[in-house]
């Protein structure tokens, strides 16, 4: 049975729609991250689900319960805002026993879960300061402890990372994962970042102009994206795309651009048969090119592109190609390769084999998937 249900939320603002028709399910134990730009919706979808925000239409439920006329408290949520949100005059620990106390929970309790918390995110030394005494990091912490520190039936998180610098942010993330581990209660997680998204969801939602795009674990998301959107949205470095011709030859398909031509697998051929004669646009993502002799399918020539290289950046695993297309107006891309390649390839120009069963295929009016049905 999933724990949380909304069906068709709107909420506009005088005659704008920030929200506009908003669709998920929350499972038991699950950890749905939100998201998309700025603008796009989530903080106004947050707090509907918190209940500081009337909904304009549409039904939120907490389990069989219609909540959308339940009060903030009686709705058992605790959240965590992108601003911290602690109040100034109390200390550390006062803040973070602040949900408890004004629940009425036993002094024994807060006296047993405060400590604990503040020792999750590291701050049980700070426990006496105020919160003019603490960085910003140590602050937010504070939110998260406060957050954390009750036994609430939806966790809900508004960014509460974005102001962190990288290292504390890698931190918190996992705190806040092995938190969720722990108490395996429903959260609802918001962020503009898709890395952290793709680290943190059990599934992810993504948002565009107060509609969700699409739905699905990290790995749906990046593999079968169904928009434009999504597609460029989710990975890094950011898949190519490319205006291609579909043309019909003999019995095969190709896509062409001034720059390669590719020829579709037979399992590619009805989708984009009707295309054929008609522009589309195509998606490869970095990693789906490779350097020919290494490539784990056949290379022919007709899953080859040439490019010349323009930067190489070493990474962990290998490295990231910067390359230009070798046409009369060349168009940039990217490689990720699983090799170092040699700096003296700088200004060159190489082939690359294209794992054309991995290729996206989008319209160019609706700029939908066109595999996706
Ligand atoms: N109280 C408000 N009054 C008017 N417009 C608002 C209000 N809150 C948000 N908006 C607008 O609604 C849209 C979505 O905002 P928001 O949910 O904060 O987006 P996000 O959190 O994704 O950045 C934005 O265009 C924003 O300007
Ligand atoms: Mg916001």
């Amino acid at each position: 049975m999933p724990s949380i249900k909304v069906n068709h939320l709107v909420k506009s603002f005088a005659e704008k729609n920030a929200v506009n028709d908003i669709n998920f399910e929350l499972g038991e134990h699950e950890f749905l991250v939100l998201v998309g730009p700025s603008g796009c919706g989530k903080t106004t979808t947050l707090r509907m689900l918190a209940g500081l925000e009337p909904a304009t239409s549409g039904d939120i439920f907490f389990g069989e319960k219609r909540v959308n006329e339940i009060r903030p408290k009686e709705r058992n949520v605790a959240m965590v805002f992108q601003d911290y949100a602690v109040f100034p005059h109390m200390t550390v620990y006062e803040n973070i026993a602040y949900g408890l106390r004004s629940r009425r929970a036993a002094s024994s309790l807060i006296k047993e879960r405060v400590p604990k918390a503040a020792k999750t995110f590291r701050i049980d030394h700070l426990l006496q300061r105020k919160p003019r005494q603490l960085s910003g990091g140590e602050r937010q912490r504070v939110a998260l402890s406060r957050a954390m520190v009750r036994d609430a039936d939806l966790y809900l998180y508004d960014e509460p990372l974005a102001n962190l610098d990288a290292q504390l942010r890698y931190q918190a993330r996992e705190d806040i994962m092995a938190l969720h581990k722990e108490k395996q209660s429903p959260s609802v997680y918001v962020t503009h970042d898709q890395s952290e998204a793709m680290a943190m969801g059990d599934r992810i939602a993504v948002m565009r102009n107060g509609r969700i795009e699409q739905i699905g674990t990290g790995a749906e998301l990046y593999e079968r994206p169904n928009s434009l959107f999504v597609a460029y949205f989710i990975g890094t470095p950011s898949i190519n795309l490319f205006e291609a011709d579909v043309a019909a030859e003999n019995d095969s398909l190709f896509v062409r651009t001034p720059a390669f031509s590719l020829q579709l697998p037979e399992a590619r051929k009805s989708a984009l048969q009707p295309y054929a004669g008609r522009k589309i646009k195509v998606g490869i993502r970095p990693e789906d090119l490779h350097v020919p002799r290494m490539a784990q399918f056949q290379v022919t020539e007709h899953n080859q592109l040439q490019g010349a290289v323009n930067v190489i950046e070493p990474s962990s695993t290998g490295c990231a190609v910067y390359m230009s297309t070798l046409e009369s107006t060349p168009q940039d891309f990217v490689a990720t390769l699983r090799t170092r390649m040699p700096a003296s390839y700088i200004g060159k120009e190489v082939p690359l084999a294209v794992n054309m069963d991995k290729m996206h295929f989008f319209d160019l009016e609706t700029e939908r998937s066109i595999l996706a049905n």
